[in-house]
């Protein structure tokens, strides 16, 4: 069957960090079809009419489609727990996050935290989402399992421990973690809409033997992505010192074991030395940006004009749960603030980017999902732009899109996302 969904559209045509909002494309009156779970076509509503004669009309008025955002770095466990207060880094992890990981060994819990998870991303306009797991295969299950029900596309890994830097029971070995990982990879790697993760945590909480181990799976299977946490904060860099002293660097330890490479996500990368940024640009690997997890953990402010104008593959999320926020609205707000305190205000179109393209670029499936365009799977979602009073007071007196746009992303949250359709499918939630 095809649909054509009647609306305002946004979408891309290239980046605005190069070509500026020009990159994006808008039409007042446009229409999306969908047919078979992609996008068949997208234009002028009189245009997609006259060449879809046959589709089941949907007309979301004023409401504006977007593609639906795409978060590049979360902890689904951590549901739990966010908003945990007080703690920086290492005493965070240790006083809140391990502890409720742990109640990932009870495959029940798991599978309650992985459904309730994903309708809150549903809820909030995220269509697909990164996701490390906890060291427990069967929250990997759990995780791709909910996803397949819904028909989400995401991306998860085994989060991978060996160090007694983890507390006993977060813990494996560098065999078992191999082991592990590839038979989770061998089980769920392009299963559907899913793809396999190999997931050191970070090098603090890993034995160089389990580096080693997960940088030779990832060459065997270099089409799988990568992702670990690169420099948060600058006490997390100076534990990384101590425990790899040879080390030129933090990213050092990654790159020693064949775990750099593209396809490789560093959340964070906050504090970056200038070896570190030139081998990520020459390897074309991932920074993932967690604006609103920089803020509440207290990490330091993300360099974003500077990675960007150096040609970085930049992504965004939400880190939850040590990012505040399940909303990308929300956490294009925090990019907006951190880039506000580097002197660089991100443009509208921009956080827009970031959230769709940018993040599914970052996790190298930009030909599938985060954008609007023909042969994109259908994964998109409608905002009313005037979904609060203080919302729509403001909007009113907007200009263009981009004014019209901007209260969303700064005020907005789930209200604002009157519908998510997954696959071409709305879903019950949001
Ligand atoms: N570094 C290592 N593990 C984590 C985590 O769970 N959250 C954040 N924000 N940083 C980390
Ligand atoms: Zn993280």
């Amino acid at each position: 069957m095809t649909t054509l969904h009647l609306g305002q559209i946004l979408s891309f045509d290239g980046s605005p960090f190069d070509e500026g909002p020009t990159a994006a494309w808008h039409e007042r009156q446009g229409g999306l079809v969908v047919g078979d779970g992609r996008i068949l076509a997208v234009g002028p509503a009189d245009a997609m009419r006259m060449s879809h004669p046959e589709a089941e009309v949907i007309d979301h008025g004023e409401g504006l489609i977007v593609p639906g955002f795409v978060d590049a770095h979360a902890h689904y466990p951590q549901t739990g727990m966010i908003a945990s207060w007080g703690k920086r880094l290492i005493d965070w992890l240790n006083h809140y996050t391990f502890p409720e990981e742990m109640r990932f060994a009870d495959p029940a819990y798991a599978r309650d935290v992985a459904g309730r998870y994903l309708d809150l991303l549903l809820a909030n306009g995220t269509t697909s989402v990164c996701s490390f797991c906890t060291i427990h295969p069967h929250s990997v299950d759990a995780l791709f399992e909910a996803a397949e029900s819904r028909r989400m596309r995401v991306f998860a890994g085994k989060t991978c421990m060996d160090r007694d830097t983890a507390p006993e029971g977060l813990r494996d070995t560098a065999q078992g973690a191999y082991d592990d990982s590839k038979a989770l990879l061998e089980r769920w790697h392009g299963r559907g809409r899913a793809s396999y993760v190999i997931t050191p945590r970070f090098s603090p909480t890993s034995t160089p033997d389990q580096l080693r181990a997960l940088g030779a799976l990832w060459a065997e299977h270099p089409g799988c992505p990568m992702q670990t946490h690169l420099s948060e904060q600058t006490d997390e860099i100076a534990w990384v010192k101590s425990l790899y002293p040879d080390a030129r660097d933090y990213l050092d330890t990654y790159e020693a074991y064949g775990l750099l490479g593209p396809g490789g996500l560093y959340g964070h990368a906050i504090h970056l030395e200038p070896r570190e940024r030139e081998r990520l640009r020459e390897i074309g690997a991932s920074l993932v940006h967690c604006p609103t997890s920089n803020t509440f953990i207290g990490s330091g402010l993300f360099d974003m004009d500077g990675l960007a104008r150096e040609g970085q593959i930049i992504g965004l999320a939400t880190d939850t749960g040590g990012g505040s926020s399940f909303s990308m609205l929300r956490t294009m707000a925090a990019a907006y603030e951190i880039g506000q305190l580097r002197g660089r205000p991100l443009h509208a179109s921009e956080l827009l980017w970031l959230a769709t393209q940018g993040s599914a670029r970052a996790l190298r499936a930009d030909d599938r999902i985060g954008n609007l365009a023909a042969g994109m799977e259908a994964d998109f979602i409608v905002l009313d732009l005037a979904s609060t009073p203080a919302i729509a007071q403001r909007s009113a007196s907007a200009e263009d899109i981009w004014e019209a746009l901007f209260p969303t992303i700064m005020m907005g949250d789930d209200r604002a996302v009157t519908g998510t359709w997954v696959a071409g499918e709305r879903t019950r939630v949001g």
